[in-house]
């Protein structure tokens, strides 16, 4: 499925590759909130994605810098991660420089980009919040990639999300703690921003 690039599209989505594929919707059996902390989290790749996203041998989470934009969003300018496959189109192992940005409460975007290059793949993330508990997520793909089919592409992030699918609704309690009682670690601290940003901002639902 080909998407028409929306009319007024916020500047960090202007820059990505014109081809966009829908991937969703996902029904999941946990809060929006602990979605898109899923989305932003990097320490997980190398075991919950091991060959595709990362590896064992790569699970140290680097030094990286969170950037509020003018908004008040949290977001991440570069964040280096090796991957084995980073997506369907990728066709051998290597560094990947990833760039996050919280776009709302229930929706964030990461652009992926090699050394010194545009990006060359994106994904959206947007959560539809349908109970406390509960919620449908669907991605955009956003590829410089023409070679590959709609089918393979989209499989691919099927399958990426069948991966963290148990993870999330296995975490407890499926509202996103904002009144502390976690612990965290300089690795969480995307995760940690966007949740201080959620309170800032008044968000009630799916949230405790
Ligand atoms: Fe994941």
């Amino acid at each position: 499925m080909r998407l028409r690039p929306p009319p007024h599209a916020p500047p960090l989505l202007a820059d990505l590759p014109a081809r966009r594929l829908l991937c969703g919707p996902y029904d999941v059996a946990t809060s929006a909130p602990r979605v898109v902390e899923n989305f932003l989290d990097t320490a997980h790749f190398g075991l919950v994605h091991e060959g595709r996203l990362g590896d064992r041998g790569h699970l140290e989470v680097p030094n990286y810098d969170v950037v509020d934009d003018a908004h008040g969003r949290p977001g991440v300018p570069h964040y280096r991660a090796w991957q084995p496959q980073g997506s369907a189109a990728a066709s051998a192992a290597g560094w990947v420089d990833y760039r996050y940005q919280v776009l709302s409460p229930y929706g964030a975007v990461l652009a992926k980009r090699g050394e010194g290059e545009a990006p060359q793949e994106a994904y959206a993330l947007w959560v539809a919040p349908t109970e406390p508990e509960a919620c449908r997520v669907w991605f955009t793909i956003f590829t410089a990639d023409e070679t590959r089919d709609d089918a393979t592409l989209v499989g691919f992030q099927d399958t990426i999300f069948r991966q963290d699918r148990p993870v999330l609704e296995s975490q407890r309690p499926r509202r996103l703690p904002l009144a502390g009682g976690e612990r965290h670690c300089a690795a969480d601290r995307l995760s940690t921003a966007y949740r201080r940003w959620l309170q800032r901002e008044g968000i009630t639902f799916g949230v405790c």
